[in-house]
């Protein structure tokens, strides 16, 4: 491998990692309060799904309506990352 390919693998990979982490940058967490503790205790015992069945309880309903442009709401934590 000639000092040329290491570049131009390092510049693909950035590109990749770039592409890959940008969206997660802009969409907020699952937040650290006290009306989602419960939600970030059930991710770590039972995972995302078993957490995400009670999300749409409160968000979706009246009042807590999706923003207009907000993208199909299921599987929340796929989008909306609990861990730290
Ligand atoms: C008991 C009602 C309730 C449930 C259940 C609930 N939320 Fe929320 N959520 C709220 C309220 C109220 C807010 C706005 C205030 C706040 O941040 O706590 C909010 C805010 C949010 C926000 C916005 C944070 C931001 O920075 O704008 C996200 C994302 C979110 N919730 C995701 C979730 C997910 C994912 C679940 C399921 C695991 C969930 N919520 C379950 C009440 C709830
Ligand atoms: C495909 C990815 C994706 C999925 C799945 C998803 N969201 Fe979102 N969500 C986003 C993005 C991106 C934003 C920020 C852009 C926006 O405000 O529309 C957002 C914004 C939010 C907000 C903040 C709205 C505000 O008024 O600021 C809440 C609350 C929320 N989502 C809750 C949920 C819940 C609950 C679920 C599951 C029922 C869910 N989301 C599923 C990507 C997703």
């Amino acid at each position: 491998m000639t000092k040329r390919d290491i570049i131009t693998l390092a510049i693909g990979l950035a590109v990749v990692l770039f592409l890959w982490a940008a969206p997660e940058e802009t969409t907020p967490r699952l937040p650290s309060d006290d009306t989602h503790a419960e939600f970030h205790i059930l991710f770590q015992k039972q995972g995302k799904k078993a957490a995400e069945k009670f999300c749409k309880d409160c968000h979706g309903q009246e009042g807590m309506e999706f923003p207009k442009d907000h993208p199909d709401p299921n599987r929340c934590l796929f989008c909306h990352k609990a861990n730290k």
